[in-house]
This record gives structure tokens, C-alpha cells and sequence, in this order.
């Protein structure tokens, strides 16, 4: 794999493990330049890396450079993936806090590249609110971490803390470098779950919608490189990692917030189960029961999707989904013309493994002009990738 790899080792009892990291990167023929921290000194000689890595160890930011090629922009240019073993605490609370006073943390400030952390450090350390309120946040701004392993830690406790096991390290770093970042740079706006429409303080209409499809297919296009902005209705999913996610209840407010966006993207998928009606008076109080029958008014909501159709620009792809429980074709057709899309996404709700909650769909897929892809049942991160497969060739076109 022709890939620059750049290694930061900071100053962690674990540091003699980066050397076995190296030299298993090596066998991956990964061309690899290890950055050293002044405290990782302490653990393990740089003459240990530089003959792992056949490459010069950069270990002081002033030293100078023994070639133009370590001079640290050119590294931080230069990386397809960062990855840092150990990652102390002390090295997330600095990058997390904008702190570039070293090669390490500077070449980091600078990169593009992924970055990968192992980290490694005492459990209490670890389980320190301030260190995992910073990883949270480096999380966030994209940057992954392999969780440490729980064992006999070098000071006798035992817990969360060790270094994961290099060969762990290396597949996941692989596994970075190997994603094509093929949506590097476009803008996918993304609609998931359901919408709730209040009845009174206590009550309110929703459907059977988890967010599953929606988040997997904003997790899968961040993972590819696009910029996701995920407009969710109440799910119980993890906020997904690297994304812009703003939440909604009604379809209302979901209808603000698409079209705040829509401007911005590129591609639009709006998978989110959105109510098409709304009781049309919402009692103050809690409607008190009687012996009688109870019957709600309900007042139409505005339909996003088609609003999205009439604004569509030259270049944006639209994709919506069809939900249904009969007459699946038909009436996915109906609403690629109805609402201007460039294709639709059409589950039966009937089908086993198909739909709402589950981890996996049943897809029929209907482009424009005409063109039909039957997929079968599959996790919804792979229709996922189908779905981003297909808005990227409309993209290009
Ligand atoms: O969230 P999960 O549990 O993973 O379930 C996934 C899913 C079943 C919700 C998903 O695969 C799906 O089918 N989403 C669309 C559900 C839906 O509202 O389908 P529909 O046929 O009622 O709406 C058609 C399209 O118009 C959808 O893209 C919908 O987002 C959109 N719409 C609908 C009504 C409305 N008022 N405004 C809209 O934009």
C-alpha cells in the first residue's frame, strides 16, 4: 500500500510498543515517519524507530532538518494517515486545546490527514471527566481513537487503560488508509427518524422510525470524506462522530431547518419519517379523559420533499425515500416526478428486515428515468454506500 503513515510517540510506559506498531506497518510496506516527544525519549531510543522505519526520527522541533522531506509542514503534508502511540493525556488535552508547542502537536495542527490516537494511560486518568470531555471533542472534529484494553496496568491497578494490541492498531489504521475518500469535499445533507406532533403536554403523534437508516448513511458519507450536516427527529442513537447534527421534533421545525441548509448542499437524502399531518389545535393542558369517544382534527403539514423539488439548483442531487405497505413502485414513481427527485429509495414496510428499527433494509432503488435496482435484504450501511454510490455518479455527471 504506497501510503505515508506518520507516527507520533509520546511519553506513555507503553512507548516500546510503537516499536512493534512500526515494524508491522513496515510489513504492510507503508512508508512510515515517526515523530518523537521529548518525554518518549525517556522510554525508548530513537535509534530504535529509525532503523524500524528506515527513516529519519524527528525528536526536537528546532533541530534541522537532516532533509527538506522532515521539515514538519512537509510531514504533516506528507501523512495519508497520523497515527499516535501511546496517546497520553497530556497529548490529547494539548491538541484538544489547540496546543502546538512541540513537532508532535504542531505537525498535527498542520496535518489534513486522518488522525488515529491509541491512547493508553492510568484508568483513573482515563476515566477522568477532563480527558474523556477532551476525547469527546476531538471525536467530534473527526479524529478516531482505539479505546484502550482493560488489563494489569504498569502501576498494579487494574482497568481500562492498557494499549490495545499493536495488531489491533495496525488493522485500524488500515482500515482508515483504505477507505476512499471519494466524497472528499462535498456536502450531503441528511434527514433521519421520525417527527413528533404534540396533542397536548403530555401526549403526541409519531411513528415507528429509530433514525437507523438516516444515521447510516451520514455516518457512511463522513467516512467518506463529505461534510454531513444530519437534521434528526428524536432517536436513541449516539450522536454520530465528525458530524454537524441539529435536532427536531415536529415537521415544522424540521421543514426550518432543511431549508436553512439546502442552499449549502450538494446532495440531500432525506430518509427522516417525516408526519404529513399535525393535530391542528394543541391543548395548553392535558385533555382530561371522559366516557365518550375522542376524535383529533389533523391540519396537513407542509411536504418538505416537494418544497426541496421546486428549489432544486443545476447540479444538486435530490434523494428521497418512499415508504409504503402496498403498491411499493408505483407510488415511489409517483413521487420521483411529483417531487422532482433524482431518485428514491423505496421500502416496503411489510417486509421482514425491511424498514423501521431494523439493522438492515429491503431497497428498490428508481432513478428518474426509470432505471430500477432491486436490492436485497442488507445492513443499512451497505445500502448506504449504494445510496452515496449513486448521488456521487449523479455529481459527476
Ligand atoms: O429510521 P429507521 O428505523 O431506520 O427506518 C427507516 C425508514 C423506514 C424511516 C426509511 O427507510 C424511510 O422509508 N424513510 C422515509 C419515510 C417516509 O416518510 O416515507 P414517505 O413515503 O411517507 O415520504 C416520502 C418522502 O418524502 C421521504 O423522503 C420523506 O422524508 C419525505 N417527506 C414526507 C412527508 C413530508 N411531509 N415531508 C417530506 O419531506
Amino acid at each position: 500500500m504506497n501510503k505515508n503513515v506518520v507516527v507520533g510517540v509520546t511519553g506513555g510506559i507503553a512507548a516500546y510498543k510503537a516499536a512493534d506498531v512500526v515494524s508491522r506497518l513496515k510489513k504492510h510496506s507503508l512508508n512510515v515517519n515517526v515523530i518523537m516527544t521529548k518525554s518518549a525519549q525517556q522510554f525508548i531510543h530513537p535509534l530504535t524507530f529509525q532503523s524500524l522505519s528506515q527513516n529519519y526520527v524527528v525528536t526536537d522541533m528546532f533541530e534541522e532538518p537532516k532533509t527538506w522531506e522532515v521539515e514538519h509542514i512537509a510531514l504533516a503534508q506528507k501523512a495519508d494517515l497520523f497515527l499516535v502511540v501511546p496517546t497520553t493525556a497530556n497529548v490529547i488535552g494539548k491538541i484538544a486545546g489547540g496546543i502546538a508547542d512541540d513537532m508532535l502537536t504542531t505537525t498535527i495542527m498542520a496535518t489534513k490527514a486522518q488522525v488515529l490516537m491509541a491512547s493508553a494511560m492510568n484508568t483513573n486518568m482515563y476515566n477522568n471527566p477532563i480527558v474523556q470531555e477532551n476525547i469527546k471533542k476531538l471525536k467530534n472534529l473527526g479524529m478516531h481513537f482505539v479505546e484502550p484494553a482493560v488489563g494489569r496496568l504498569a502501576c498494579g491497578d487494574y482497568g481500562k487503560g492498557k494499549l490495545a494490541e499493536p495488531e489491533e492498531i495496525v488493522n485500524e489504521a488500515i482500515k482508515l488508509l483504505s477507505i476512499n475518500k471519494d466524497l472528499q469535499g462535498k456536502k450531503i445533507l441528511v434527514t433521519a427518524g421520525p417527527t413528533k406532533e404534540p396533542i397536548d403536554p403530555v401526549r403526541y403523534i409519531t411513528n415507528h422510525s429509530s433514525g437507523k437508516m438516516g444515521y447510516a448513511v451520514a455516518e457512511t458519507a463522513v467516512a467518506r470524506g463529505a461534510e454531513v450536516v444530519l437534521i434528526s427527529g428524536p432517536t436513541n442513537l449516539e450522536n454520530p462522530v465528525g458530524i454537524k447534527k441539529f435536532d427536531v421534533n415536529t415537521t415544522n421545525e424540521m421543514y426550518e431547518e432543511v431549508l436553512k441548509h439546502f442552499e449549502w448542499a450538494d446532495v440531500v437524502i432525506k430518509s427522516a419519517a417525516v408526519a404529513d399531518y399535525r393535530p391542528s389545535v394543541v391543548a395548553d393542558n392535558k385533555i382530561k379523559k371522559n366516557d365518550d369517544d375522542f376524535s383529533i382534527k389533523l391540519t396537513r403539514n407542509p411536504d418538505i420533499l416537494m418544497e426541496l423539488g421546486k428549489r432544486k439548483k443545476k447540479g444538486q442531487v435530490l434523494v428521497g425515500f418512499a415508504a409504503e405497505t402496498q403498491n411499493l413502485l408505483e407510488n415511489a414513481k409517483k413521487k420521483i416526478q411529483k417531487k422532482n427527485l433524482d431518485f428514491i429509495v423505496a421500502n416496503d414496510l411489510t417486509k421482514k428486515g425491511a424498514g423501521f428499527k431494523s439493522d438492515t433494509n429491503i431497497a428498490t432503488i428508481i432513478d428518474k428515468n426509470g432505471h430500477l435496482e432491486q436490492c436485497a435484504k442488507m445492513e443499512k450501511k451497505e445500502l448506504a454506500e449504494k445510496i452515496l454510490d449513486k448521488a456521487k455518479i449523479l455529481l459527476e455527471e
